[in-house]
């Protein structure tokens, strides 16, 4: 096992590029599935995920070759004879939940491990069932795995509303819903920028849509979907993140420039409160440049659906808060109990509160280099951000959760000034008693 080793207060300089973003590669990689032929992904970031999901692919039958040199990968989906997606799989990425809606539109059947709980919170496939369910399929559970069935070997299609609006049942009921032998709506359709570049993808691919980036997606069944070329989008969140780092530890009045990036992403609401922090950002087709301020104020943020406040950016915006001057709260409507960092942040000396959903944070305490320990994706990130503002050394441990998601981070970031360094770590070694 690694960690990061982090000397703080070390200014960030120059520019960060972004990577291909990971959530919206995974649905096109199971997109692929639907369609006889070799798929070619553009853009896509080496990833733990994605790995792991290239691994899911290839148990089903595919032939999944990455490209990391030119962030290509190619997926040849002419033989999927094992509608299965294992449990060793799924419980290490959700993700691989897609599986259902992907091998019930090609084979007409399914058996897909249920995920089972997060690191921080349930996190139900519920909708992904009913959903799924109500374009007609059989569902069975059977052993921990949901046993899926298309009567006929292929699905009817049929209308579903989602309560809450779900990225993932979006995708998976998407997924299945593109070769019914009917037509289908999904109401209250997630309109997340993932969302959309998949639709736009299945779109390519032949299928029929309606209605992509509204609250209301209609899919008329086709036979069969085509392979296709297509380009993967710039991480949104890690395009947020970069900001953040930017306000947190550039230098005032000096840019830092994030490229490779697409802004629109980002969402209003996220911009709407960087901005109100003081941070100046000019954003262009494909950058943003951050400027720090001398002084960063607080301001509270309420996460959200897209447009809104992004849940995968709370973490680190708690870290930003930590160095504004006066107090503010971050509240996650999305996941009530995603704050498994605030502990770990407090121990660096941040001074932050959990109630309910939401966590106050009183800015202004300077921070001090202790060892940490990721608890999540963006959790981890979060503890790299307060390690590069906090005096001294720090430790971040438990990265590969770190490595879900984020592509050579320490590698970017020691480029533009940051002293940070990957090394082998045994966390189960004991520490040596004091000699006598
Ligand atoms: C995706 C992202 C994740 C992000 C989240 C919210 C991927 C791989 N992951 O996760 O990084 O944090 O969107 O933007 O793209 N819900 C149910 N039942 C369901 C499904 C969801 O009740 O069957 C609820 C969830 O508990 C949550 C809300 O719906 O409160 C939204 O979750 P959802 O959009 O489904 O998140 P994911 O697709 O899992």
């Amino acid at each position: 096992m690694d960690k990061l080793v982090i000397q703080g207060r070390r200014p960030l300089r120059g520019s960060l590029p972004v990577s291909g973003s990971k959530n919206a590669a995974l649905p096109l990689m199971a997109a692929a599935l639907l369609a006889d032929g070799v798929t070619t992904l553009q853009n896509v970031p080496t990833l733990r995920d994605i790995k792991t999901f290239a691994h899911v692919l290839r148990i089903s039958g595919a032939s999944v070759k990455p490209d990391p040199e030119r962030h290509h990968m190619t997926i040849d989906a002419s033989r999927i004879d094992f509608p299965e997606a294992p449990y060793e799989l799924v419980k290490k990425m959700r993700a691989s939940f897609y599986m259902l809606g992907a091998l019930l539109g090609r084979c007409g059947q399914a058996r897909v491990s249920l995920p089972g709980g997060c690191a921080w919170g349930p996190r139900p496939v519920n909708l992904h069932i009913e959903g799924i369910k109500a374009l007609g399929a059989e569902i069975d559970l059977d052993g921990g795995y949901v046993v899926a069935t298309a009567p006929g070997g292929r699905l009817n299609g049929g209308s579903y509303r989602l309560e809450p609006s779900s990225v993932g049942a979006t995708i998976n009921i998407a997924l299945a819903a593109a070769t019914a032998r009917g037509g289908s709506r999904i109401e209250n359709a997630a309109i997340e920028p993932d969302v959309v570049e998949f639709c736009q993808a299945l779109e390519k691919m032949g299928a029929r849509l309606n209605g992509i980036g509204t609250r209301t997606l209609e899919i008329e069944g086709v036979e069969a979907l085509r392979p296709i070329t297509f380009r993967n989008s710039p991480d949104r969140i890690e395009l947020g993140t970069f900001m953040i780092a930017a306000a947190i530890a550039g230098v005032p009045g000096e840019p830092v420039r994030l490229t490779n990036a697409n802004p629109d992403h980002l969402g209003a609401d996220f911009i709407d409160a960087f901005r109100r922090t003081g941070a100046v950002c000019v954003i262009g087709p494909d950058y943003v440049e951050v400027t720090a301020p001398q002084t960063l104020q607080p301001v509270s943020i309420t996460t959200g659906i897209y447009p809104g406040f992004p849940t995968d950016l709370q973490a680190q915006w708690t870290v930003l808060l930590a160095q504004a001057h006066g107090s503010a709260t971050v509240t996650d409507t999305v996941y009530g109990d995603r704050f498994n960092h605030i502990p770990e942040l407090n121990r660096l000396g941040a001074r932050a509160m959990v109630a309910g959903n939401t966590v106050e944070v009183e800015g202004g305490h300077v921070l001090k280099g202790a060892q940490v320990m990721s608890t999540d994706l963006r959790a981890s990130v979060s503890l790299v951000l307060a390690g590069m503002v906090a005096e001294g050394e720090t430790h971040v441990l438990r990265i590969y959760h770190l490595d879900r998601g984020y592509e050579r981070l320490e590698e970017k970031l020691a480029n533009a000034g940051i002293e940070i360094e990957r090394v082998p770590y045994d966390e189960f070694a004991q520490p040596e008693p004091h000699a006598a």
